[in-house]
């Protein structure tokens, strides 16, 4: 595994139970409320394998841009992601030796057959991803076979579990690294949360 001198840091089980039964909470509210989780369609025609809301600003899968609303879905603004949020992935990202105060969040939903393809998250602002600002994900509920590569799609990939209330942090010379999500382990949610499935929350600046 890569360490913080190359950008990278895993944070294994950052987050206590407690707190991710809280932030659990909020992302199913968030997922099933107004403007809520929906299953994103690609370029390709194809449809994504997660279910997605987007926080701050809108991800528009058909053009790669953010927006300020869902042009692609159903027209309505992207909420804003709550302070607290924000102050969440600030922290962590202070853990792992990044300063940056996030103003995007994605949340994906993999039920047992969510997946994401190897790609690169690159659709910040150019100035953004120059300065090595961090994408800081946090993972609640089932564990998931998360794929990290190189700068270069053909690269080897390293597979990595991330568990439950675990944080993982790529910026600086990272930022550009290619990941993806192979599968979801079912069944290995902590109990407490009551997850058949997994969140994951990717903080970035825009
Ligand atoms: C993503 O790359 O957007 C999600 C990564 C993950 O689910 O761990
Ligand atoms: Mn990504």
């Amino acid at each position: 595994m890569p360490g913080p001198s190359e950008g990278v840091v895993w944070l294994k089980r950052w987050l206590p139970v407690a707190g991710q039964q809280v932030l659990a909470a909020r992302c199913r509210e968030l997922m099933e409320g107004p403007a809520g989780g929906y299953v994103p369609t690609v370029r390709g025609g194809g449809k994504m394998r997660v279910r997605m809301v987007c926080l701050g600003r809108h991800w528009n899968p058909l053009t790669y841009r953010y927006e300020e609303t869902r042009a692609d879905y159903d027209g309505a603004p992207a909420p804003p992601i709550p302070a607290e949020f924000a102050a969440l992935a600030s922290r962590i990202a202070a853990d792992a030796g990044f300063r940056v105060e996030p103003d995007i969040c994605l949340i994906n939903w993999y039920g047992p057959d969510g997946r994401m393809g190897l790609h690169q998250d690159k659709d910040e602002s150019a100035a953004s991803i120059a300065a090595g600002f961090p994408v800081v994900s946090i993972s609640l509920g089932d564990t998931a076979r998360f794929l990290f590569g190189g700068l270069r799609r053909r690269d080897p990939v390293e597979p990595i579990l991330l568990e439950s209330g675990d944080a993982f942090v790529f910026g600086g010379p990272a930022r550009l690294r290619y990941h993806g999500v192979s599968r979801i382990i079912p069944g290995t949610s902590p109990p407490a949360l009551g997850l058949a499935g997994r969140f994951n929350l990717t903080f970035r600046r825009f």
